[in-house]
């Protein structure tokens, strides 16, 4: 079931669980991250960067395809399609496409600017019912073109954006992208704490979610970190689980090359690491 990501968000927060956002990068994804939510009964957001939208031949395709898979799959649990790490013309072009979602990303843009875009796209997204994330501070390290230095958000700053009307606040807490390198020094509790305190009810986003240790995930959420990004991870267990079974000679033996064939494994990797999120965040059973 298709739909916005407040309500889910809102229960989470109340609820001291996280809400897993999983980026997609084709029907594979989709219907594995889709299948899993089902089986769990937990609520999902499928995360699009600018960069998937663009592989997918545009936003239209992504979510025609969504909504039409969440139709034949017959998921009943809540979905949200969610723009990830948004530009502001981006947000423009998902709205118009059918999104439920949008993160609009002004991080690397002053607070004033930061401020005066979300405030635009908090209006027209609430109008047509859509819910909207922003950013405030930095997420370490690059995701599909978007590069930043990392820097942690000021409480301050959070609460102006936060004080917008947004659904849900993505902050800088020395997260970052892509694998954690060796001398990564975790996830300042500090500055989410101080975030915590300035912005109340508003649930907060943890993105960077690959390789942040578990321990680190729940105390994150019981300071108030109520949606969790995890794309990286998906991708290492699906290259892995492709690469065994063609270095097992698999694809040579029958029909093994069928692509069919040929990408289930990397499709049962994704499904085992999504239920292995949703576990860890408290989301299964939560529909
Ligand atoms: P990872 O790739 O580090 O899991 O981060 C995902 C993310 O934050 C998407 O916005």
């Amino acid at each position: 079931m298709l739909v916005s990501a407040t309500e889910m968000l809102k229960k989470a927060k109340e609820g001291h669980y996280a809400v897993g956002h999983f980026n997609i990068n084709n029907l594979e994804w989709t219907k594995a991250i889709l299948q899993t939510a089902q089986e769990l009964n937990s609520p999902v957001i499928l995360g699009v960067s600018e960069g998937a939208g663009k592989y997918m031949t545009g936003f239209a395709t992504v979510a025609a395809m969504v909504k039409a898979m969440d139709k034949s799959l017959g998921i009943t649990v809540p979905v949200a399609l969610h723009l990830d790490h948004g530009s502001f013309e981006g947000c423009y072009k998902c709205i118009e496409a059918g999104f439920t979602s949008v993160m609009f990303d002004g991080s690397h843009y002053d607070i004033e600017e930061n401020v005066a875009k979300t405030k635009e796209l908090v209006s027209v997204a609430h109008h047509l019912g859509l819910s909207i994330e922003a950013e405030v501070g930095g997420i370490g390290g690059e995701e599909d073109g978007v590069v930043s230095t990392g820097e942690c958000a000021d409480p301050e700053e959070c609460k102006r954006v936060a004080d917008l009307g947004v659904d849900m606040l993505a902050a800088g807490i020395g997260n970052i992208h892509g694998k954690y390198p060796a001398n990564w020094e975790g996830l300042r509790f500090d500055v989410l704490d101080n975030i915590q305190a300035k912005t109340g009810a508003m649930p907060l986003v943890l993105h960077g979610g690959t390789g942040i240790p578990d321990d680190m995930i729940a105390k994150a959420i019981s300071l108030g970190v109520s949606k969790i990004n995890v794309n990286t991870e998906c991708q290492l267990v699906f290259a892995d689980a492709t690469r065994g079974y063609i270095e097992a000679g698999k694809d040579q033996e029958g029909k093994g090359f069928d692509p069919r064939k040929l990408l289930a494994p990397g499709f049962e990797a994704i499904k085992a690491k999504t239920k292995e999120k949703m576990e860890l965040f408290g989301s299964v059973g939560k529909a």
